[in-house]
């Protein structure tokens, strides 16, 4: 049985990750702060490593004694309002925490490194589709954790096993999407949203697909690689809302915001995110045999509906 140590595992893609990799037959053992943000698990067989990845600490012996690990974690990204000065204490955390985690593991023991980041490190691609290829334009988060991914090549150069993972715009239970899109779509109340979110594009994933992809790089994909981990087609936000709309049988009225109220509320470097340009390919994915369960939103989002709904009770 493969020892599976995996970074990041309380949070929202990684819940759902420990849960595949358990089902998958992995030993797992879950990095995180609290300890009792684990104890769902203790039942299921997963090993819980209390530690802190901006500290050195024994939690790196264990990392270094597993045959795969699996990076989620990520710094706390500060709620809804985002200055450059807290995107700026977020680069240095993520590159502190990279930096204990991935020098604390010695090529040859572990066997694959399956590292996540985000596709604003691609930033704005204007309407073209692109691949893994493309050259990066970092905005919003992007230059953020630009330095973290640059960083990368010096670890394969010293022999680890890395894959790079990048979900695009993640939905499921517990994102943004549910308290922004759904909660209010329910109650009947008007979205929120700017002019530009209405035709620019972004590639979405829904979070189970994003869990099952990262499982299936974390077996299947090729060291040294970056894969964009998205749907089949892009899609605007409108796009979103008015499929959730549609399977909850409500229609729904928009009020836009100018960019500059906007920046205001939720600072320059989400509405930075929000106004960028991503049509991302997933050919590379889908040449890994990698099968979507939901292929675009017209599955993913009602899916999730369903999924909302019925944790709510049904109502
Ligand atoms: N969500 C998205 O839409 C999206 C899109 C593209 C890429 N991504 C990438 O996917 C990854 C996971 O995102 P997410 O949204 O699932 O994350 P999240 O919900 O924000 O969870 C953050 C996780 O990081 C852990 N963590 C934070 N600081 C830590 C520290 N100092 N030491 C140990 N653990 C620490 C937390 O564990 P504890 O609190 O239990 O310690 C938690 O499990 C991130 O790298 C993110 O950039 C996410």
């Amino acid at each position: 049985m493969k020892r599976l140590f995996v970074t990041g595992g309380t949070g929202f893609i990684g819940t759902r990750f420990v849960s595949l990799a358990l089902e998958a037959g992995y030993r797992v053992r879950v990095l995180t702060r609290n300890a009792r943000a684990a104890e769902r698990w203790k039942h299921e067989g997963v090993s819980v490593v209390e530690g802190d990845l901006l500290t050195p600490g024994p939690w790196q012996q264990e990392a270094a004694a597993s045959d795969e690990v699996v990076h989620l974690a990520q710094p706390l990204t500060f709620g809804a309002r985002v200055t450059h000065q807290r995107a700026l204490a977020y680069r240095e955390q993520r590159l502190r925490m990279d930096s204990l985690l991935l020098d604390s593991l010695k090529p040859g023991t572990v066997k694959r490194v399956l590292y996540v980041g985000g596709t604003s490190y691609y930033g704005d691609q204007g309407s073209r589709v692109v691949t893994e290829d493309a050259t990066p334009r970092p905005t919003g988060w992007g230059p953020y954790i630009a330095p973290a991914i640059e960083s990368l090549p010096r670890h394969l150069e010293r022999g680890l096993p890395l894959v790079e993972a990048y979900p695009g715009s993640v939905y499921g239970l517990g994102s943004w999407f549910v308290e922004y899109a759904l909660v209010p779509l329910k109650a009947g109340r008007r979205l929120f949203g700017m002019k530009e979110t209405l035709t620019l594009q972004m590639s979405p994933i829904h979070v189970d697909d994003c869990a099952r992809a990262l499982l299936h790089l974390l077996e299947h994909g090729e060291v040294g690689r970056r894969y964009f981990v998205v749907d089949d087609q892009p899609a605007t936000f409108g796009d979103l809302t008015r499929v959730a709309a549609e399977a909850l049988g409500v229609s729904y009225r928009k009020v836009l915001v100018p960019r500059w109220l906007c920046r205001l509320l939720l600072g320059p470097v989400l509405t930075d995110s929000l106004t960028s340009e991503a049509r991302l390919s997933n050919a590379r994915l889908h040449g890994t045999g990698f099968q979507f369960h939901y292929p675009t939103i017209r599955e993913g989002v009602p899916a999730l509906v369903r999924q909302w709904l019925e944790a709510r009770g049904g109502s």
